[in-house]
């Protein structure tokens, strides 16, 4: 089994991610945290983990909390980890919004009248008898009925020697910032600094934008050179078939589509000028694999309507799971101009970028 900095190198001699002093600093602490768990899963008999959990839940081990901005590789870093833990030690990963929602769940059922403590400590033990390690994506807290139970519920884990690694885009003293009743929360800081190290990664490359530049499907600036690029790739992915022009009705409404074979090609004129709305987009999502959306402009008030057709039509293909490839006036995190939209548009940032990676072209349907 390979530990978690051999794969780092791995990657990085396969010529899959580029070698990156900050991320080094920051899988060497999982591999150190790897190491210890495996040599605590091996030093036991099969009683090994009720023994664990009585013993030593005292000087058990420290988690980590990895924070940084967007991109920085922290997923990918947990993931690593995650997947290079032997088989012995069980195991949990969970996106931190969706293991939330499964403990207020369980509250939910659980709970009648003041007995509210006591369920989220049998949630917690619950939790604790399937993984001794979890693994939390993007830890954050907004919610005061969140706040409020986490210090029972990771106080409760922490004392069963859960071990817990999770990822954030903010730091332990910056969660819950400006929430209701931060005072009440302050203690689970606490917590949480004392139960896990605590890791900046936050060097100065954004993978994410830097892999989409690398793959070649968003092309900006407009002009010749990204029209060559959007000519090329449709050619390429029709595969020899003659493209022409096909029709969607929609609720009697034609919507004219050059297409060859599974893909399909807009200007951003065609979809988001003209009066569409999300049926015609997602009959286009259902209907091809790939989706070119030529000579986005840069999106500011004067273009809210379109701004916001752009949003329902970038929703329906990611849903749809379809490949996109666009050309645009702006690198995608300067499309959106305007204000009144701007913090709807984050998704669609986030989305656009998602469906540009790797995983998101080789799980979808072509
Ligand atoms: N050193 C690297 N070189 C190339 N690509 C990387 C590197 N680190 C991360 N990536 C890629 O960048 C993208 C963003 O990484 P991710 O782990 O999701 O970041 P974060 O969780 O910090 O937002 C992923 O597709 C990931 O595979
Ligand atoms: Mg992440």
């Amino acid at each position: 089994m390979s530990t978690p900095y051999q794969k780092y190198q791995e990657l990085i001699s396969d010529h899959k991610i580029h070698p990156d002093p900050h991320q080094k600093k920051a899988i060497e602490h999982l591999h150190r945290l790897h190491a210890a768990i495996t040599e605590k899963a091996q030093s036991r008999t099969s009683k090994f983990w009720p023994s664990w959990r009585k013993k030593e839940a005292s000087h058990s081990m420290k988690g980590l909390y990895i924070h940084g901005s967007v991109g920085r590789g922290k997923s990918m870093l947990m993931d690593l980890f995650y997947d290079c833990l032997p088989a012995a030690v069980p195991k949990k990963r969970a996106h931190f919004h969706e293991f939330m929602i499964s403990v207020h769940d369980y509250l939910h059922k659980a709970r009648q009248g003041d007995e509210a403590d006591k369920a989220v400590t049998a949630f917690a033990k619950e939790i604790s008898e399937q993984a001794k390690v979890l693994c939390f994506d993007e830890f954050h807290v907004t919610d005061i009925a969140d706040a409020m139970i986490l210090g029972r519920l990771f106080g409760a884990l922490f004392a069963r020697g859960v071990v817990v690694i999770s990822t954030s885009n903010w730091p332990p003293c910056r969660l819950y910032e400006n929430g209701l009743q931060r005072e009440r929360f302050l203690p689970f800081i606490d917590l949480l600094k004392s139960s896990m190290d605590v890791l900046a990664l936050d060097g100065p490359i954004d993978y994410r934008l830097q892999n989409m530049a690398e793959a070649d499907i968003y092309f900006w600036p407009l002009g010749q050179n990204a029209q060559r690029k959007m000519d090329e790739i449709f050619r390429s992915l029709a595969k020899g078939t003659p493209p022409a022009v096909e029709k969607i009705t929609v609720k009697g409404r034609d919507i004219h589509v050059l297409a060859a074979g599974k893909t399909a090609r807009f200007t951003f004129a065609e979809l988001c000028e003209k009066p569409h709305g999300a049926e015609d987009y997602l009959n286009i999502s259902n209907k091809y694999d790939t989706v070119l959306i030529e000579k986005i402009p840069k999106l500011g008030y004067d273009r809210r309507n379109e701004a916001k057709r752009f949003m329902i039509l970038i929703d329906a293909l990611y849903e749809a799971q379809c490949n996109l490839v666009v050309s645009a006036d702006a690198p995608i995190e300067k499309l959106y101009t305007g204000a009144d939209h701007a913090f709807e548009f984050e998704r669609t940032i986030s989305r656009i970028i998602e469906m540009q990676s790797e995983d998101y072209r080789h799980g979808n349907k072509s």
